[in-house]
């Protein structure tokens, strides 16, 4: 998968896309000088301060600082990864994708997806349309029985098999398709050569992705019976591990600040029906790394809410692990009485529901790490504290600890020294270097800019609009590593878009914003304000190295080292003081 695509190749497909028109699919323009403005689609809010400009074919939020090109926006929309961004862009722009050496099959492998995918829609159009028909009857009364209405069938597109051993089968046979297509697509089996279909007297869950394509399918049998549901196994087009149920709807839930995962189609299903967005599910597998860093693209937060029976509670605490791995946050919903989400929202509607308090995962481990214990006897309360104490170790939130502590100390009777010397703690001033290790991520926010810095940005935001050529050289003016690179990169004629392809998440938004925004001096004002510019990151240049000459001499005791350091610090002085009156 990994290969890297020329750079020749993305800049021919940055100018084959208009990210003008582009965004315009997704968010209403206005055009204002030579920008087009609108309302960001990234965060929830009022007046437009999102910003796209045709001539760099840059996007930047002034309100939520997120910048980039056209493969980033679509990566943002389409909650896509890197290359997927840049073959959905390719394919808008009728290119083809630069070749690669993958050998001669490569492009029967992709013929072969797309014969999946379209037998795959026509299957899901084929069950859908018979749960609507006779033969389609019991699964509807199934699912109606299951609380579902025929709108919710509708929505999710939900279907029935309907009878007969070969019926998808001979249907998908006439419309073209072979059946080693259907093999290869886990929609039909072949035994003493005898065709079939694999979901028989089954009610349907097609599974879609975010771009619409149908992957496969659950099918659930309809009473008892074994298996109770039956996936389609992986096929060139569908890996369990790594998809999520509904996430074709999370992902036109903008601004979401929660997903809930749930275990089952019928949780999903039953809960978004009752209104409750933000809802997927794993894909009758244990949730994988995969899937949770997957999630981290739809929402700040997972909650996850798996069934209230002991197999869900180990999932749950497996769950948290791979969400602590992969940084993501998790709470966990816990359902009481055993019951599934499907089920407890049917007995306690939507307000019941809504009334259960998403816990740290840390309360919720310590209340599992209770579970076969007898807190009536001294062994089991010692137990517990050594479980607990091993779970607060990860607190990283010295407040949020206390709160633990303190209950700890009720639940066991146990000094709070005593628990804190079991945590590792010999004092409270070492979990200072505790909180370290386990620090959570922050969300970057955007700092109040120094004014070197300032300057630096005006100076890159002056390059890359083509007013300043080689009045300086970038090496020895800029201190900012960000800005530096990118007024190497300018200098060496690289486009403004196709740096910022060079750049993580983080330095991208601020890079964007360089390169972009506007200054709007005019031009016989421009070489002042480059000096003015030059004279601020001089003089901070010199603070550093004043300070830094100080900080030397306060420990330097040899005397004639100290007397040229004293010297230094005269010039460095004196040179501030002429730099200032410039
Ligand atoms: P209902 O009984 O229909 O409410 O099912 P549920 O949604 O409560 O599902 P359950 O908790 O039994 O299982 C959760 C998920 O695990 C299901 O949605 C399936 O994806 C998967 N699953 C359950 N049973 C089986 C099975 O027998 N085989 C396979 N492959 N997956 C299963
Ligand atoms: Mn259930």
């Amino acid at each position: 998968m990994a290969y890297r695509i020329p750079d020749s190749w993305l800049d021919e497909l940055r100018s084959r896309t208009d990210i003008v028109d582009l965004v315009a699919d997704y968010v209403e323009l206005k055009q204002k000088g030579r920008r087009f403005w609108g309302r960001c689609p990234f965060h929830g809010e009022k007046t437009p301060s999102f910003s796209v400009d045709s001539e760099s074919q840059m996007y930047y939020c002034f309100g939520c600082h997120k910048g980039g090109t056209a493969i980033h926006f679509v990566m943002e929309m389409e909650r896509m990864e890197f290359m997927d961004s840049v073959r959905f862009l390719a394919e808008r722009a009728h290119m083809e994708l630069p070749e690669r050496d993958e050998g001669p099959s490569s492009d029967e492998t992709r013929t072969l997806k797309e014969r999946i995918y379209a037998a795959n829609v026509e299957a899901a159009r084929f069950y859908h349309a018979m749960i609507w028909k006779p033969e389609g009857a019991e699964a509807l009364n199934y699912l109606h029985r299951r609380g579902l209405d025929d709108a919710g069938i509708r929505r999710f597109g939900l279907g029935a098999t309907g009878v007969g051993w070969d019926t998808l089968t001979r249907h998908l046979i006439s419309n073209g398709y072979t059946l080693e297509e259907l093999k290869k697509a886990g929609l039909s089996g072949e035994k003493d050569g005898r065709q079939y279909d694999l979901f028989r007297n089954r009610a349907i869950f097609p599974i879609i992705n975010p771009q619409g394509k149908v992957l496969g399918f659950g099918g659930r049998i309809m009473g008892d019976g074994n298996p109770k549901y039956l996936n389609t196994s992986d096929t060139p087009v569908f890996n369990k591990r790594q998809g999520l149920y509904a996430l074709n709807m999370a992902k036109k839930e903008r601004g979401l600040t929660r997903l809930i995962l749930v275990e089952g189609y019928m949780d999903v299903v039953s809960l978004r029906q009752k209104g409750i967005e933000g809802v997927v599910a794993t894909l009758g597998t244990a949730l994988t790394e995969e899937q949770a860093r997957l999630i981290k693209r739809y929402a700040p937060e997972v909650w996850v809410c798996y069934d209230g029976d002991s197999a869900g509670q180990k999932a749950i605490l497996r769950a948290l692990d791979i969400f602590d791995e992969q940084e993501v946050a998790a709470r966990v919903i816990d359902i009481p009485g055993g019951m599934d989400p499907d089920d407890f929202v049917k007995e306690k509607g939507v307000e019941g529901f809504e009334a259960l308090r998403p816990m740290k995962p840390s309360e919720y481990r310590m209340i599992r790490a209770a579970d076969g214990l007898d807190l009536s006897t001294q062994d089991g309360r010692t137990q517990y504290a050594i479980a607990c104490c091993s779970i607060l170790r990860k607190v990283a939130n010295p407040v949020e600890l206390e709160n633990y502590l303190t209950k700890l100390v009720v639940q066991t009777g146990f000094d709070k020294e005593v628990l804190m010397r079991q945590i590792g703690m010999t004092n409270v001033s070492s979990s200072k270097e505790h909180t370290e290790t386990v620090r959570p991520k922050l969300r970057p926010k955007p700092k109040e800019v120094p004014e070197f810095m300032k300057a630096e940005r005006m100076l890159v935001n002056l390059m890359a609009a083509g007013y300043i050529g080689d009045e300086f050289s970038p090496e020895n003016v800029f201190v900012t590593p960000l800005y530096a690179r990118l007024a190497e990169g300018l200098r060496a004629g690289e486009k403004p878009a196709g740096l910022l392809e060079k750049l993580n998440d983080e330095e991208r938004g601020e890079a964007a914003r360089a390169l972009l925004d506007e200054s709007g001096i005019e031009r016989d004002k421009i070489p002042q304000a480059v000096a003015e510019c030059l004279t601020k990151i001089r003089l901070h240049r010199l603070d550093e190295e004043i300070s830094r000459v100080k900080q030397e001499l306060k420990d330097e005791t040899e005397p004639e080292r100290r007397s040229a350091l004293m010297n230094h610090l005269v010039q460095l002085t004196n040179e501030r003081g002429l730099t200032r009156r410039v």
